[in-house]
């Protein structure tokens, strides 16, 4: 992909007003201080929830779980990063926890019956997105892989999208994590109590023929604010390059990210690679010492998951992360293109992405 996680933002976000597939996208063009959560929840349909099931919770006794159906999407038009995709913006108001600490959170698809919608039955998850658009974005961690501070950081993006919170692709078999595994480390995601979301997807149909789909997203929580608050960050291994990690057909072929500079005080508590079709591990080190190792698993001959790493890493603003993928495509053949071939981006490079997602505990600064 010759986009990193900066551009595939904007791909959704200068998207949403104006459904067009394969525009070349001008990050520069979207004006400074736009106000982007208001704007947004203005311009964009709200969704309701449409059923909710509630679940045994798995990391706290005191928590609830519920799973939260939450849009209804025909994936039956274009207008994706794949020809055959249908990229949907809308905006939550209600339906998940309000003055609460989410704990962890998957998002999926299901059809109306409750089934899994995967590539078994045809559809293709390339993104699902949400952010808290109340709640104001912390970076902790620059997105560009240069030792100059004043490369560092989110030279890019234009304006405060919220903070990121769950989302996932095909790749995504497991919860986001905003707290250990074991669900002892005190932080979670902390929601307010008037927040909104915006919701991004990007679904491919590879039948021939309309599907309704609905986009679940499963959560666990406790009520009112407990611990740290806990801040997911996702990034490229090419940095804010915008470049695609390397592949090749002859076997492994590794993309080494320069150092990351840390920007926050606070702790690494979880780690997780995400790859398309032909990925076979994403790499992580904290300060040059080796700290999570993310292996692609497959299911039908596509990602369906890759491993997770507990971590609690206390950080200083200063250290650095680093990250290696491995793209294999001897054992991994690239996803094919719903139209014949193998698939390609927007821009009209691989699909292919090394990115990793971590979730960093801070001190939190809301009331
Ligand atoms: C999906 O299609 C059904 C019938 O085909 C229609 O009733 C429904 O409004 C559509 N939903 C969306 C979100 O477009
Ligand atoms: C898709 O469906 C249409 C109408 O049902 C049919 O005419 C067409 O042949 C089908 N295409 C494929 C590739 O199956
Ligand atoms: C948030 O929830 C906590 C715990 O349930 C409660 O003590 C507190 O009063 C609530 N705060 C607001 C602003 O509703």
């Amino acid at each position: 992909m010759k986009i990193g996680a900066i551009a595939l933002v904007y791909v959704g976000v200068s998207s949403a007003a104006v459904i067009q597939k394969r525009e070349p996208q001008d990050p520069k063009g979207i004006p400074k201080g736009v106000g982007f959560g208001g704007l947004m929840s203005s311009i964009l349909p709200e969704i309701k929830v449409a059923g909710r099931t509630t679940l045994k919770p798995q990391l706290r006794q005191e928590a609830k779980r519920e799973k939260v159906h939450v849009v209804q999407n025909n994936c039956s038009f274009r207008g994706s990063l794949d020809p055959n995709g249908q990229a949907g913006f809308h905006i939550i108001k209600d339906g998940i926890c309000k003055n609460c600490t989410v704990l962890s959170g998957l998002t999926g698809l299901e059809y109306e019956d409750g089934t899994p919608a995967d590539p078994s039955n045809g559809i293709y998850k390339h993104h699902i997105l949400s952010y808290d658009i109340t709640k104001p974005g912390i970076l902790p961690v620059s997105l560009c892989d240069s030792a100059d501070p004043s490369k560092s950081a989110n030279p890019g993006l234009p304006f405060d999208m919220g903070a990121g919170f769950i989302g996932g692709s095909e790749d995504t078999g497991e919860p986001l994590m905003f707290t250990s595994q074991d669900g002892k480390y005190l932080s979670g995601f902390l929601v307010g109590n008037d927040d909104k979301y915006l919701l991004a997807t990007d679904l491919v149909n590879y039948n021939n023929a309309t599907r309704n789909v609905f986009v679940t997203m499963d959560i666990e929580w406790v009520e009112g604010h407990v611990g740290q608050d806990a801040v997911p960050n996702l990034m490229s291994v090419t940095g804010c390059k915008l470049a695609e990690p390397k592949i090749s057909k002859d076997g492994p072929a590794i993309t080494e990210s320069q150092k990351f500079p840390i920007l926050v005080d606070g702790s690494i508590i979880a780690m997780k690679g995400h790859m398309h079709n032909g990925g076979d591990r994403m790499e992580l080190s904290v300060n040059g010492k080796e700290a999570c190792i993310s292996k692609a698993r497959y299911k039908d001959g596509v990602i369906a998951g890759m491993s997770f790493c507990d971590t609690a890493i206390p950080v200083k603003k200063g250290d650095y992360v680093t990250i290696r993928s491995v793209y294999d495509l001897v054992k991994y053949p690239l996803r094919a293109w719903t139209e014949g071939g193998s698939a390609h981006d927007a821009m009209g490079g691989n699909d292919v992405m090394g990115m990793v997602t971590m979730t960093f505990a801070v001190e939190p600064k809301r009331a």
